[in-house]
């Protein structure tokens, strides 16, 4: 494995290895950060930070699930930004960069007019932070003061706001490189790519939380999580929104030229790879750093290499977006070639899903006898593919061309 080496270069700069803490509450502790990177993490956004003279005051309990526990899918959270200022962020710079002169710190900040996007980037670069993520997609929302007339709730909904404020941030900045965090929550995330492109930005980022209401309490009434009988809208993060940050990703690849970090249920170094595979040269990390723990990154890590390793490939800048070749309109995929469900029978443990989804939601294509053997009637079967979505044993269930 010596040939392989995991540093890559983000917006211009250096990393160690494409795995970053992505903003949230394990990156709001200097001494936590500094744990992450004695752990493997080549780098940390902090959490969101806003002017001094911005009071933030959390309602807790902030968390709630689909579904709790080991099967957790999905984190849900009604969290704010930092509730420490840009002065103790930067101060916290300062203290992290004398420790770990080789980690990326960077700094993610969101203002409420002009004068405060400037004042912000300045005291980032100023305190010696490496880059600044710019944040206009908090789905608790993210609004410039005196617009009236835009799209959506947030920045980042609204083409042309997100290019001005990327133009002040990228004229406000004397080298330090910027970019800009992006919400799934749009209609059309190329134009808003577009849009960051034209602002001037070094890269961008997606995606955030995705808003939503995890479930409601049956006794109560109340949507969870419940603050004394109420909550608000929240941000749904983790394994089940993978998808959509992958599709993303992808989006934006197709859209622009400037570098992205990908972020969005990653949990695994396979998760990771895929990121790398469809656009993003870096990728961050929330998630499954608060449910696993930092050390995490080591099968990131590891899992990375002896991947690239097997595939013949040296680094994972070799890997960035070689799966966009292989990802076309539906109208272009290839028809007309028979495929239908194979059954192996050493493995089928005769449980019987396969037959009811197959009954109820597929082609009625599956029989189940007396004695719960299932066979495939190739008649009615055109290999959709759902027997083996549902069958819970590992490769029991394949489509093959006939
Ligand atoms: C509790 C919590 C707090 C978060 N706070 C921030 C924040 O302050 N700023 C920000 O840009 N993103 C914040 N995020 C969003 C994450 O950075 C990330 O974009 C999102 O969780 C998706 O990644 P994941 O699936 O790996 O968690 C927060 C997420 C969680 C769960």
């Amino acid at each position: 494995m010596e040939n392989i080496h995991l540093e890559t270069e983000f917006c211009g700069v250096r990393f160690l290895n494409p795995f970053i803490l992505a903003a949230s509450p394990s990156t709001d502790s200097r001494e936590m950060v500094a744990r992450g990177f004695r752990a493997g993490w080549s780098g940390a956004v902090l959490k969101t930070t806003s002017v001094e003279s911005d009071v933030v005051e959390i309602a807790y309990p902030i968390m709630s699930s689909l579904y709790p526990g080991h099967q957790m899918v999905g984190l849900h959270n009604i969290d704010l930004i930092s509730d420490k200022r840009i002065d103790q962020i930067t101060s916290d710079v300062v203290w992290l960069k004398e420790r770990f002169p080789e980690h990326r710190v960077i700094v993610s900040i969101v203002g409420n007019n002009k004068e405060e996007w400037e004042y912000l980037i300045k005291r980032a670069e100023e305190a010696g932070a490496d880059l600044v993520e710019l944040s206009i997609s908090c789905p608790q929302g993210s609004m410039l003061e005196g617009e009236e007339e835009t799209d959506g709730e947030m920045i980042s909904q609204d083409a042309r706001l997100t290019e001005k404020v990327t133009r002040w941030a990228t004229d406000a900045a004397v080298k330090i490189p910027i970019y800009v965090k992006l919400s799934a929550a749009v209609t059309d995330l190329k134009s808003i790519a577009r849009a960051v492109e034209r602002g001037g930005a070094n890269g961008v980022c997606v995606m955030d939380s995705c808003e939503g209401i995890v479930g409601v309490d049956l006794k109560s009434l109340s949507p969870l999580p419940s603050v004394q009988g109420a909550s608000s809208r929240g941000g749904y993060t983790g394994k089940a929104i993978k998808p959509m940050a992958l599709r993303c990703v992808a989006d934006i690849a197709e859209a622009v030229k400037i570098p992205i970090s990908g972020v969005g249920g990653i949990y695994t170094w396979r998760d990771a790879v895929e990121f790398l595979l469809l656009g993003a040269t870096t990728v961050q990390v929330c998630t499954g750093v608060m449910h696993k723990g930092f050390d995490l990154v080591d099968d990131l890590q590891d899992g990375l290499k002896r991947w690239l390793l097997a595939s013949q490939f040296r680094s994972p800048s070799d890997i960035v977006g070689l799966s966009l070749n292989h990802l076309k309109n539906n109208d272009d995929l290839v028809r007309g070639v028979d495929v239908r469900s194979r059954i192996n029978d050493d493995l089928c443990i005769n449980c019987g899903l396969c037959y009811v989804a197959c009954r109820d939601g597929g082609h009625e294509a599956l029989l189940f006898s007396e004695d719960r053997k299932v066979t495939v009637d190739d008649d009615r079967c055109v290999g959709c593919g759902l027997c083996a979505q549902v069958c819970p044993v590992p490769d029991c269930i394949s489509i093959q061309v006939v």
